[in-house]
């Protein structure tokens, strides 16, 4: 497919995610971890440490923007603005897939933003299905030409499946994301896009040593239905609309890597993460740090880059709301506050427990 078809994709996809309804029926199931009120807390705000290590940096808050892309001409103002955001905030930042400049190096500008985001850490992104096609050395160039800390590897295989120019080849997707870890020293971090990882892809993760994973999980942002609205999908409209609500929910993939995966791994929990006390529960299930998407989007298009910092002070507002009221003095701390796990969470777990896990 023609490198402009990419870019013109992508701003339908923009266009899309900003204008229509994209997000899943099903939930997160993080309305599930119900948090214990302590009102007797013994804590002030401006004592929680709310830090942690990241890509061998250290975040103020644990929170991400996870990988969007922008289009031809949006990415750059998009690229340049959140990693703004993400340096004033002390956030992490990811760049969307960086796939076009596979073919035209000349869009580099549009994703080299180390300036905007000096001291913070930055990632690139590609995906999996590139990684059968392209060199390994070719896409650890990639991040190395926008000085990034390190890779996000996306897994989309559901998206690709209702695309009609989307990959058909999803062999050896594994052994050539062990090649990228090699390749780059393990600053690689693997993610979904929307459908979440199951304890079985997280176990296959865990053989070749995925170091951070995101989850991305089922409840936000679908991109089986993003492409339902696209009719350039011809036949595969229906399919899309018939996925609309695949996935693995947010809540159920951060509990399963916790469970699978050891401490000096780092878990991120993402897909339909909308508020602070969202990341509070995710971190008591497991995770390390929140990642936000759609979310981000819409408040930088709407509010631009003064309302996008201003949405992620509430956003750790929220989360220290929940540290101090469940008697967090820090996020080691929040991990291990006592909860009540909701009967849609537990229905996902209980059946875990009484399957083997192998389907291969
Ligand atoms: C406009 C847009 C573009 C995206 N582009 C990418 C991409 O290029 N690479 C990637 O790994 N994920 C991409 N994603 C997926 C997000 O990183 C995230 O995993 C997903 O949207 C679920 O999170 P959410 O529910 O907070 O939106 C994109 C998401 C949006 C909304």
């Amino acid at each position: 497919m023609p490198d402009t078809l990419i870019s013109k994709r992508k701003s339908e996809h923009l266009r899309i995610v900003s204008d229509d309804d994209v997000t899943h029926h099903g939930t997160t199931l993080l309305e599930d971890v119900k948090l214990l009120h302590q009102a007797l807390p013994e804590l002030d705000v401006e004592e929680l440490d709310v830090s942690v290590k990241f890509f061998g940096k250290t975040l103020s808050l644990p929170f991400m923007i996870t990988s969007m892309t922008g289009g031809a001409e949006y990415a750059e103002q998009l690229n340049r603005g959140l990693a703004r955001v993400a340096e004033n905030m002390g956030i992490a930042f990811a760049v969307g897939s960086q796939r076009v400049m596979l073919r035209h190096p000349e869009v580099t500008p549009q994703f080299a933003v180390r300036k905007e985001i000096p001291t913070g850490v930055l990632l690139g992104n590609i995906g999996a299905v590139q990684l059968i096609e392209v060199p390994v050395d070719t896409v650890a160039g990639l991040a190395e030409s926008i000085d990034a800390d390190g890779m996000c590897v996306h897994l989309n295989p559901a998206q690709e499946l209702v695309q009609l120019e989307g990959s058909r080849r999803f062999q050896g997707l594994l052994d050539g994301i062990a090649r990228l870890l090699d390749r780059m020293d393990g600053k690689i971090l693997v993610k979904e896009t929307g459908a979440g990882l199951s304890p079985q892809t997280l176990e296959r993760l865990k053989t070749i040593g995925a170091p951070v994973v995101d989850v991305a999980g089922a409840g936000g942002t679908s991109w089986t239905k993003v492409e339902s609205h696209r009719p350039t999908n011809g036949p595969l409209q229906r399919s899309a609309e018939v996925f609309a609500d695949w996935g693995v929910p947010t809540a159920v993939s951060v509990y399963a890597a916790r469970g699978i995966f050891d401490e000096n791994a780092c878990i991120i929990a993402s897909g339909g993460m909308l508020t602070g006390l969202d990341a509070a529960r995710a971190i008591v299930l497991g995770a390390d740090i929140a990642g936000y998407a759609r979310v981000i989007l819409k408040e930088f298009m709407e509010h631009g880059y003064t309302g996008t910092v201003q949405f992620v002070e509430t956003l750790a507002h929220e989360l220290k709301m929940a540290m101090l009221l469940t008697g967090s003095s820090n996020l080691r701390a929040l991990k291990k506050a006592p909860i009540v796990l909701g009967q849609g969470l537990r229905d996902y777990l209980d059946s875990f427990a009484r399957t083997s896990g192998e389907n291969t």
